[in-house]
């Protein structure tokens, strides 16, 4: 089976359904395998995921540095994602800032440019908004790097509907990418509809819900030392207990279909693409082969209306917020 394609944006590029979140193959998310990473990476491509989702800031620079090589062996294949906006320290490893200041996105596409050996980036993100700096200037820089021939087409990350208006008032973007899922539905209340009404596709994160949607893990205890997850809310405590039983509705259809629960959390992300009327290409996250071709296969598994109204109620009963600091996500701003 190789996957159907869509259009990312009005004018956007053409992609399969389904695209690879790579995050994980250089940190966050436990131990990390180089030559898994890779391997990965190819079998993909091969079942016909064309979107790969990275950032300048996972493994500091190293996850873009690992896709670089494959991105350059396939370029006219590969759609390449990657964002700037959080800043790191090398002498603090928890510190997180966030710049939209355009000498600073300028700064960032060639070291991104540089990382990643390529000339051109395919869908360059604002991956966090700082509320400090006019959006008409950040999107202006970014709108700058297009006309440059550094980046072909814009993205946005963690905005609310207003900000994507405002931002495509400057420039058409191609997509939107935060996260959603049978867990997280904040982006329904604004951004979502914002991006149907203006033609922007929707590339959900997180559409595993890290992992927990699965039930890879029931709480953070379970994950290793330095795992990223540990310090998510909804992950530990008494949420943990709490949001581990509203897993198992997930469990129950995907026993009752013979399939898994990580294609069930995938299947609903998808068929979002009808209830909300916009393009939707989720971009689950794996270090590993095996979890792909039964990730492919459930962007055309279809859920009844029977099992989607079963996983309906499940967001309102999460507890925990899905970030330890909601300041720079788009609710926080809402
Ligand atoms: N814009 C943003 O702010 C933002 C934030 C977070 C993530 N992202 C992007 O979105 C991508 C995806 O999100 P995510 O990685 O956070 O979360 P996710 O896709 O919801 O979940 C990833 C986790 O699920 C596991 N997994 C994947 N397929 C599985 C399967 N079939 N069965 C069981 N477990 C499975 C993975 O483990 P294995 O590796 O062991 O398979 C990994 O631990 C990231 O890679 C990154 O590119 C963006």
């Amino acid at each position: 089976m190789t996957l159907p394609t869509t259009v990312l944006g009005t004018n956007g590029p053409v992609v399969g359904i389904q695209g690879l979140g790579c995050m994980g193959m250089s940190e966050f998310y436990g131990p990390t395998d180089t030559a898994e990473a890779l391997a990965t990476l190819d079998a993909a491509l091969d079942l016909g995921v064309t979107l790969f989702d990275t950032a300048d800031i996972y493994g500091a620079g190293q996850n873009e540095e690992l896709i670089g090589p494959f991105v350059r062996a396939n370029r006219d294949k590969v759609v390449l994602a990657t964002k700037f906006a959080i800043e790191r320290r090398a002498d603090d490893p928890a510190y997180r800032g966030v710049r939209n200041d355009p000498a600073y996105i300028r700064a960032a596409v060639d070291a991104s440019l540089r990382r990643l050996g390529v000339d051109v980036i395919d869908l360059y993100y604002m991956h966090r908004r700082d509320p400090n700096v006019p959006l008409a200037e950040s999107v202006g820089a970014m709108a700058e790097l297009v006309q440059a021939g550094k980046v072909r087409h814009l993205g946005l990350s963690e905005v609310t509907g207003d900000e994507l208006r405002e931002a495509y008032g400057v420039h058409p973007i191609a997509a939107v990418q935060s996260e959603w899922s049978i867990f997280s539905r904040d982006v329904e209340r604004t951004a979502v509809p914002a991006a149907a009404e203006l033609g922007v596709a929707f590339v959900p994160y997180s559409p595993l819900g890290r992992g927990f949607l699965t039930g890879a893990f029931k709480a953070a205890e379970q994950l290793a030392e330095g795992d990223y997850r540990r310090s998510h809310p909804q992950f530990s405590g008494a949420n943990a207990d709490r949001n581990a039983a509203l897993v198992e509705p997930i469990q129950k259809i995907a026993a009752g279909r013979g399939v898994s629960a990580a294609q069930v959390a995938l299947a609903w992300v998808h068929q979002r693409a009808e209830v909300h009327g916009l393009t939707v290409v989720p971009i689950p996250g794996t270090r590993k082969r095996t979890r792909l071709a039964e990730n492919t296969a459930a962007a055309t598994l279809r859920l009844t209306s029977e099992e989607l109204a079963e996983l309906e109620p499940i967001a309102g009963r999460v507890t925990g917020d899905r970030y330890a600091d909601m300041t720079f996500t788009s609710a926080g701003r809402e």
